[in-house]
């Protein structure tokens, strides 16, 4: 029961049915209608020439009828076998007098003989009373097994040139003949309808596994997906819809593993940054508790280094926190939106890394005082501009200079730092905004670097539609120049 009802809510059976339904439904509008075209023109045209005949008796046998011939019985009765040849139907014939009374009959029977028909037919007194009266077609009670037959009447008055009606022709003969063949007609179509159904079902099925193949294997693959295996790659065939849906797939899964990938990369380098400071804090730790005899000093030496490297710790979990935060999905509708005077931020921002220049011997110069103003988040920015400051101080040696450029563009507002220090070999530039990704390992940890900071940088400045642009010299300087687009207050929809 459960796997007919899965089968018959399959997409191949429900195409097949689609098909079946529209086939079929033009096709038996087409069969019934032309099977009662062929019907009524059949009727017709046995029901003109049995008219033809009742007329043709009637005037045939007038002038005997009139003077009471005896001889017209036999008229009649070669008249009926004549029509019966040509038909193939037995007819039979009446001749009724004026009065509606039977007085011949083709068939030997006396059942009517001397009945008045007046009553059992309107149509008997219609034609006596000069009214013409076409033949028709009707349904007759046999009397056994409720069967019925169908059968056609066909009337003529018999006029005299001087007496007018003195009677009429009563026709009738069997339409078995037209039946049997609608009969025929009937089967065969019924016949070829079934296998023709029977076709368009099997061919139906045939070609919807054209569309129905790829949809399952999309389907076991999404499944196996599902289960985390993500390598899940399908087959791409063909043109039109399928072959997007394929695509999509394709790209989907191609990013999801990607994700997968950079979430694994990111974990294990995070829990690598980690680990650094804590081994040193161990390490450290350790040997307070062997030393054998206390020395204040020692205790404080140590104690100050893991101390640095608790700050360290901090400031990796703070970053990891806030890269957290901006790769949230949303994070551009949380960032608040006011007027940020680019120039006085930078200016406070130098102010606050004053301190770490003037123990390094390096000169910050603002070089130029316009006023530029964005919308974006005040605080972010600080950040963002705080970092690349920083970098210029960390990564120059003692004794050089950090310049400092804000300025108006048609689009956006700039801020440019530049500095003389160690740069950035070609070949590394394009990883700086990698996260943990440091160019020199050992001189960056030995700042206190944890290799997010341009990471995010990057991603603050990108969720204010901006763009962070690096050159480098190596040995010569670099320089970073962030741009920002002026923005609107009142926009509220995002990107
Ligand atoms: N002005 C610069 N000159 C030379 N190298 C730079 C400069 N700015 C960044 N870098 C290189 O790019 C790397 C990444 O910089 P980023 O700011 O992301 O990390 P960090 O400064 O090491 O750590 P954090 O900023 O988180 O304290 C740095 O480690 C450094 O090697
Ligand atoms: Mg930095």
């Amino acid at each position: 029961m459960r796997i007919n009802k899965q089968f018959f809510s399959s997409l191949r059976w429900r195409i097949a049915f689609a098909y079946l339904m529209v086939i079929g439904i033009g096709f038996l509008i087409i069969n019934l209608s032309i099977m009662e075209i062929l019907e009524q023109h059949l009727l017709e045209s046995k029901k003109t020439s049995y008219q033809k005949y009742s007329i043709q008796l009637a005037q045939l046998i007038a002038n005997g009828y009139y003077e009471k011939d005896p001889d017209i019985y036999y008229q009649i009765r070669e008249f009926g076998n004549e029509i019966d040849q040509i038909e193939g139907e037995s007819t039979r014939i009446l001749i009724l007098n004026k009065n509606g009374i039977v007085e011949q009959d083709s068939y030997q029977s006396t059942s009517l003989l001397r009945r008045n028909l007046l009553e059992d037919y309107e149509e008997v007194a219609q034609v006596l009373q000069g009214v013409s009266v076409p033949a028709k077609d009707v349904y007759i009670y046999t009397g056994n097994h409720e069967e019925y037959k169908r059968v056609l009447y066909a009337y003529a008055p018999i006029t005299h040139y001087t007496e007018g009606i003195i009677g009429m022709v009563f026709m009738s003969a069997s339409l078995d003949g037209i039946v049997s063949v609608l009969d025929d007609i009937r089967a065969t179509i019924a016949f070829f309808s079934a296998i023709i159904s029977v076709s368009i079902i099997l061919i139906s099925f045939i070609l919807s596994s054209f569309i129905t193949h790829p949809i399952k294997e999309l389907t076991a693959s999404i499944t196996r997906m599902s289960k985390g295996h993500l390598n899940q790659r399908v087959k791409v065939m063909g043109s039109g819809e399928l072959r997007q849906l394929g695509e999509a797939f394709n790209e989907m899964s191609e990013r999801l593993e990607n994700l997968d990938n950079a979430r694994n990369e990111f974990v294990s380098s995070a829990s690598h940054e980690l680990k650094t400071p804590l081994s040193a804090i161990k390490v450290l730790a350790e040997s307070l508790l062997s030393m054998e005899t206390p020395d204040l000093e020692i205790y404080r030496e140590f104690l100050t280094d893991i101390n640095f490297e608790i700050d360290r710790l901090n400031a990796i979990i703070t970053d990891l926190l806030t890269l957290v935060q901006i790769d949230k999905e949303d994070a551009a509708n949380r960032f608040r939106k006011e007027l940020v005077p680019l120039n006085e931020l930078v200016k406070r921002t130098i102010k606050g890394l004053q301190l770490l220049a003037d123990q390094k011997n390096i000169r910050v110069e603002l070089l130029n005082e316009e006023e530029v103003v964005v919308v974006g988040d005040k605080l972010k920015l600080q950040q963002v501009i705080s970092n690349i400051i920083d970098n210029g101080i960390k990564y120059t040696p003692e004794g050089g200079r950090v310049t400092v450029e804000v300025y108006n563009t048609p689009d956006y507002g700039v801020v440019k730092v530049s500095d003389t220090g160690y740069g950035i070999p070609a070949n590394e530039i394009n990883h700086i905004f990698d996260r943990f990704y440091r160019v020199d390992k050992a001189r960056s940890r030995s700042t206190g670097g944890t290799g997010l900071g341009l990471s995010i940088a990057n991603r603050i400045v990108m969720l204010h539609n901006g763009y962070i642009r690096v050159s480098s010299k190596e040995n010569k300087g670099t320089t970073f120049r962030i741009e920002l687009p002026y923005g609107n207050l009142e926009e509220t929809e995002s990107k």
